[in-house]
């Protein structure tokens, strides 16, 4: 885990210019609200004030698509009569450590009985018999880091359930991908840290530019290279999506001084060096004018928002840890998360304004899953993941991401309707 008293310095840097963009993404969230209400002739009023109090928190509108809701911004409602599951608990592709049910962890048939209600519509467990019929012919990669294989998982078992005939393969450098025979279909796993390639540095004797002001080693990050596991994903793809995030804000590989990034643009180091905040923006530009670039208009782009941790009473290799046995409530997880209150999970909001800068006026459609994901602390996999420590950064499955396919599939019937 990276040193504390850089840590310290790192956010005292960035929390000094928040508030003009806080304002800035509060004022965007007002205006996009309110277009929104115009479109759909909804009466304003007692909603009014509500949307701005979400739209500062979340940050980010989900309305896309033609589609007149914001499923991002909603409540979850406990309904003990939801089937209790979508697949097999016992699915062979969920990971070990997030397979709460054969841990046993003590709520994990619980984690299901709560039904995510957006404010403006409903979003229903989607129909997998039905996505596979729409969807014929089509390959869907998802591309990041293990919350995005987490969600992957979810997709694999949901559509497993419903069809048996399944080829078990490695499309385009995927980590791992499975095609749905029947219909053609195939959803692939491409796993990268931070989107761009990096790889150990150490310094060079005929010494450079990093060595003169003293650095020594490193990781060495092209931010303008893709990772290899995912460089042909755009060509061979129809749908991808993406996320990044935990390993820019909890590193405990990029240690800021005994392994910091060393940001690379061109094959040249970056003079002066960079902090991994102005690196993320470089990178997500570099990614997603690459991704654009490569892929037909008629190709569908998602990036999905960061997923929230939910340590309390210390960081992960604090002892941290995460007991609720139910999901917050707004104002606990607004208590949690403010990046104002500086708490243990600060990074997630943090993240997300990098993300909405960088997808401003790009083709990228949003999946903002954090709004909901932030309210359930109930549904990591704690102790049941089998670690020294918490795991209270993925989640129990089945769980929360079955939700965000939810979101993620009924924004691809709004697009392609
Ligand atoms: C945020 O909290 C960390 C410790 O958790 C502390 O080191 C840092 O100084 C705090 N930053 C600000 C801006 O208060
Ligand atoms: C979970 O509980 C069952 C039944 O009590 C037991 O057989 C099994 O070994 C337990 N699994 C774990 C991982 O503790
Ligand atoms: C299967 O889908 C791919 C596109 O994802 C397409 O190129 C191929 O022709 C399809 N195969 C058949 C038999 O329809
Ligand atoms: C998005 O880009 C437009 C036009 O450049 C700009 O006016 C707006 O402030 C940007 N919004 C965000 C959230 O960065």
């Amino acid at each position: 885990m990276a040193g504390r008293e850089s840590h310290h310095h790192h956010h005292q840097a960035k929390q000094v210019p928040l508030s003009p963009l806080l304002s800035l993404i509060c004022f965007v969230s007002i205006f996009l609200a309110l277009s929104v209400f115009r479109r759909t002739s909804v009466t304003p009023q007692p909603h009014q004030s509500f949307q701005f109090i979400n739209g500062v928190r979340s940050g980010i509108s989900d309305a896309a698509g033609g589609s007149s809701c914001d499923y991002s911004d909603g409540s979850w409602l406990h309904d003990p009569n939801l089937r209790t599951s979508r697949y097999n608990p016992t699915c062979k592709e969920i990971f070990k450590g997030w397979n709460c049910y054969v841990a046993n962890k003590s709520n994990a048939l619980k984690i299901i009985h709560w039904h995510w209600k957006p404010k403006q519509c409903d979003l229903p467990h989607f129909d997998p018999v039905s996505f596979l019929e729409k969807f014929r012919n089509t390959n869907i990669g998802f591309v990041g880091d293990s919350l995005n294989r987490n969600m992957f998982v979810s997709l694999f078992c949901s559509l497993k359930h419903v069809t048996g005939e399944v080829k078990k393969w490695r499309p385009a450098g995927a980590d791992r991908g499975f095609s749905f025979l029947k219909y053609n279909l195939t959803i692939a796993y491409h796993r990268t840290n931070i989107l761009a390639r990096y790889a150990w540095w150490s310094d060079n004797a005929d010494g450079g530019k990093l060595e003169s002001l003293g650095y020594k080693e490193g990781y060495r990050v092209d931010v303008d290279i893709p990772e290899s596991s995912w460089i042909e994903a755009p060509n061979f793809h129809d749908i991808l999506i993406f996320n990044t995030g935990h390993w820019w804000w909890a590193p405990s590989k990029f240690d800021p001084v005994k392994s910091p990034m060393l940001f690379f643009e061109k094959g040249l180091p970056v003079i002066p060096p960079v902090p991994p905040d102005i690196g993320l923006d470089m990178v997500l530009k570099h990614m997603i004018s690459y991704v654009e670039k490569r892929m037909p208009p008629s190709a569908i782009k998602f990036f999905r928002t960061q997923s929230p941790r939910h340590f309390e009473g210390g960081n992960w290799y604090q002892g941290g840890s995460c007991q609720r046995q139910q999901p917050l409530s707004p104002q606990q997880a607004e208590d949690l998360f403010a990046p104002r209150n500086n708490r243990t999970n600060v990074e997630v909001r943090l993240v997300n304004k990098h993300l909405v800068k960088a997808l401003n006026e790009t083709s990228f459609h949003i999946l903002n899953i954090t709004p909901m994901s932030e309210l359930r602390a109930d549904a990591h996999p704690a102790s049941a993941g089998g670690k020294k420590h918490d795991d209270c950064m993925h989640w129990c499955l089945p769980g929360l991401t079955d939700t965000w396919n939810d979101m993620f599939i009924q924004h691809l019937y709004d697009i392609r309707s």
